[in-house]
């Protein structure tokens, strides 16, 4: 024990936390929130759950695979609590929000649960330094509020995701995140380009501009303020030291010319794009309720290319929606070829409870979604493995984000197009470097640092 005690006894007054996350990147971005708020109650952040006075978890309920994984975390933070009763476990996020009425059933040691939209009442329910937990209440705020009121603790000083709306007006048929994520409330452009301007200051060099759907940014602020998605790129490009704006996701059905033509015009607005397919088949689409078919987003797609050289595009397909046949799938399969993806995220459907989908006939199986998603995975990889091999031998703007995660010796960044770079050279995170790029596999690049480009 000896020194190690001693550290223990000092800190065992200051009560610590630790926070699992779980889903995109706008439970990743609540997460900064949740820490930001936790520390200014006065914990610390714990290394493990094991040293953690309160264990927190931030959930999504996407497809059950996340609902399965969380089941096994929980089970564990459940040991943990047995040891010591009076630590105390919250859990918020999409999961919780879906299971509101059910969850302290099927998990009583459960103290805290907490929807998305409440966080910043998170403070309210576990009270000053983690004492005073309202135990087994559902914590609901009476209004749902943006983050830039809150205090974040953020993972990287030089990138920043940038909340631009919340909630979903969508009618996605396989989809739960209306449900747990409300209506869509657009924040007001003043407030956004406030905290993009103060996070320049802080040093960051690239946003994320972040939504369930970008691209309807701006249409619930009429008739108060008539703006859009295009002119809040243009405002966030016009924010001195910010050399790279991404977004996500643009819903396909809404992405309209002003912003094609700003994301050509704006020169810190990356060369990539997030454009989730969901199927290649125009019969699935409308079954889907996507509300645009094949040939209108193969449209949308030659328009970005045309405007945008060098544009690289990633997407979101789902495999084995209810009635999806070998033909649609095939169709799926022909996009895939057609728009030569530089990345995709694959999906078997994975029906929700409450959603449309999940109840729809002519439920596909499993085995063959599998064998559809394994074809589709490889066919993915191979358009991913070509596209990438034609940058070798080019040169590359790369944001250095530290060290690679395969070889320690070589450092890692990110290029324009958003292809992760390990790389052979001296930089600082945070760097804008040249590199030139020797090697290339379905997800990543190789290269060698030529010189630094940017201080
Ligand atoms: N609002 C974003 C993200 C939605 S969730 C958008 O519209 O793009 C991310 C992805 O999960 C979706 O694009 C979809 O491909 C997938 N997804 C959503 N619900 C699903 C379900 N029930 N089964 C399988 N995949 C699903
Ligand atoms: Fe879900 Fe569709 Fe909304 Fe995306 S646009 S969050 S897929 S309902
Ligand atoms: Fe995101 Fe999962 Fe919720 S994908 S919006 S955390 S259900």
């Amino acid at each position: 024990m000896g020194a190690k005690s001693g550290l223990g006894l000092r800190l065992s007054f200051v009560k610590r936390y630790h926070l699992t996350t779980f889903g995109c990147q706008m439970n990743a971005h609540d997460s900064e929130r949740i820490k930001g708020m936790l520390e200014e109650l006065g914990l610390g952040e714990a290394v493990s759950q094991d040293e953690a006075d309160v264990l927190v978890f931030n959930t999504c309920t996407i497809r059950e695979k996340p609902d399965q994984r969380f089941a096994a975390h929980l089970a564990q933070a459940a040991a943990l609590k047995r040891r010591d009763p009076e630590r105390v476990i919250a859990v918020g996020g999409c999961y919780a929000e879906a299971q509101r009425e059910r969850l302290f059933g099927l998990y009583p040691f459960v103290d805290v649960a907490f929807g998305p939209g409440s966080i910043p009442h998170l403070g309210d329910w576990l009270g000053a330094g983690g004492a005073g937990v309202r135990r087994g209440a559902f914590g609901t705020g009476n209004e749902r509020r943006f983050s830039a009121a809150l205090r974040s603790k953020r993972e990287r000083r030089f990138q920043a995701w940038v909340q631009v709306s919340m909630g979903c007006n969508s009618k996605c048929a396989y989809c739960i995140v209306p449900a747990v994520r409300g209506r869509e409330v657009s924040r007001r452009p003043g407030e956004i380009i406030a905290e993009v301007t103060r996070l320049a200051e802080q040093g960051v060099r690239e946003i994320t501009l972040l939504g369930q759907n970008v691209n309807s940014w701006g249409r619930d602020l009429l008739p108060d303020l008539r703006t859009d998605f295009g002119e809040l790129l243009r405002a966030c490009d016009a924010v001195d030291r910010i050399e790279r704006i991404r977004f996500t996701s643009p819903h396909p059905k809404d992405f309209r010319e002003p912003v094609i033509a700003a994301m050509a015009e704006c020169d810190a607005v990356c060369e990539h794009v997030h454009l989730p397919l969901q199927s290649g088949s125009s019969r699935i689409l409308k079954r889907m309720r996507r509300t645009y078919d094949r040939e209108r987003y193969l449209r949308l797609v030659a328009k970005l290319r045309a405007a945008i050289p060098d544009l690289a595009i990633g997407t979101d397909i789902i495999v084995g929606f209810p009635g999806e046949t070998e033909e649609d799938f095939r169709e799926t399969l022909e996009v895939v070829g057609e728009v030569e993806y530089d990345s995709a995220f694959t999906f078997v459907f994975s029906p929700r409870a409450g959603t449309e989908a999940a109840t729809m006939p002519d439920q596909v199986p499993d085995d063959v979604k599998r064998e559809r998603i394994e074809r589709l995975i490889e066919l993915v990889q191979r358009v991913a493995s070509e596209r990438n091999a034609a940058r070798v031998g080019g040169v590359e703007e790369v944001l250095v984000e530290g060290p690679s995660r395969t070889d320690g010796a070589l450092l890692r960044g990110r290029t324009r197009r958003n292809t992760t770079v390990n790389f052979a050279g001296r930089a600082r995170p945070g760097e804008l470097v040249a590199v030139t790029i020797d090697a290339s596999t379905s997800t990543t690049l190789r290269g060698t640092q030529l010189a630094a480009v940017a201080a």
